[in-house]
């Protein structure tokens, strides 16, 4: 790989003055006691020589919804790729701080890419199967990350269709192709697909933004059930979805992180008057 087009991948450069990673800058009476998943430190990050994001700190919980809320182009997915390494796949971007996951700094000289893409997976706005059989689109991961026994590979299949809640819809067409199922259908097979490989955190971008308002409702109410095993992140910009599922919100503006906390909260009664200006529709 040509280490100038992906300078981040390499260590980063702490500029004097930074925050110890160790502070943690947003615990309130709301979170002092959870368990942290995925630390941000004092992180910028560049597309070329314009900033994307710009000196955030915040903690993903483990066992917690977090949204990420903001107006379009205000940096949420950008910073949702971060967490597991997605915008290497970009040339000319460069990032500053430090990103851990269960303690690890996942940008470290030794981290294993591979891994920290099957412990943080992700699940887009378009849902994007394969063009291939609902089995061979769960198996798919499984393969990859080395589990060839026949047995195994179809419990695996059979299980994480289940969990995506998606199984008894289609336990009699597990051979047909994944692209025959509808938009809410293929919509949990990649959230099933992701599940397969056993990831500790799953980033949402946005899932919801193609699908009608039961299907909506099904992916809510699968997150709910989710969170019990998994951490997750939702990038969403239905507030209303927001408040319903996650246990915390991050409202992004202009690659800042503007505010953070309990959901409840922040809705309620945020403490910035730009949290209360977007929330209330008065920009955005
Ligand atoms: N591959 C890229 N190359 C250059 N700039 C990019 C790239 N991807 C995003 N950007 C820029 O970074 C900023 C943040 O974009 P990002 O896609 O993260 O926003 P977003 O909050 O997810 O927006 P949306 O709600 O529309 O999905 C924008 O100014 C965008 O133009
Ligand atoms: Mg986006």
């Amino acid at each position: 790989m040509d280490k100038q087009a992906f300078p981040h991948t390499a260590r980063r450069p702490q500029s004097a003055g930074r925050q110890s990673p160790a502070q943690s800058p947003q615990k309130t009476d709301d979170t002092r006691d959870m368990a942290v998943r995925i630390r941000v430190r004092n992180i910028d990050f560049y597309y070329g020589n314009s900033r994307a994001l710009e000196k955030i700190d915040m903690d993903i919980y483990k066992n917690r919804v977090t949204a990420m809320i903001g107006p379009s182009g205000c940096g949420k997915s950008t910073f949702i790729r971060l967490f597991n390494r997605m915008n290497d796949l970009i040339p000319h971007t460069r990032l500053d701080g430090l990103i851990e996951l269960d303690n690890r700094d996942i940008y470290s000289s030794g981290a294993d890419v591979v891994d920290i893409r099957r412990r943080v997976g992700m699940v887009f706005q378009k849902p994007n199967p394969f063009p291939k059989s609902i089995f061979e689109n769960v198996a798919y991961g499984l393969e990859v990350n080395g589990i060839r026994n026949k047995k195994l590979k179809e419990a695996r299949v059979v299980d994480s269709l289940k969990k995506a809640a998606l199984w008894e819809e289609i336990k009699d067409r597990i051979h047909e192709s994944a692209l025959r199922l509808s938009g809410g259908q293929q919509q949990r097979l990649c959230i099933a697909r992701c599940l397969a490989v056993d990831p500790e955190v799953i980033l949402f971008d946005e899932p919801c933004a193609s699908l009608d308002p039961i299907s909506t409702r099904k992916i809510e109410e699968l997150l709910l059930e989710l969170k019990e095993s998994y951490t997750i992140v939702i990038v969403t910009h239905n507030m209303q979805q927001a408040a319903r599922v996650s246990d915390y919100t991050a409202f992004l503006y202009m690659g800042k992180l503007i505010e953070f906390g309990e959901t409840q909260k922040l809705f309620t009664v945020p403490r910035n008057k730009m949290t209360e200006e977007y929330l209330t529709g008065k920009f955005g």
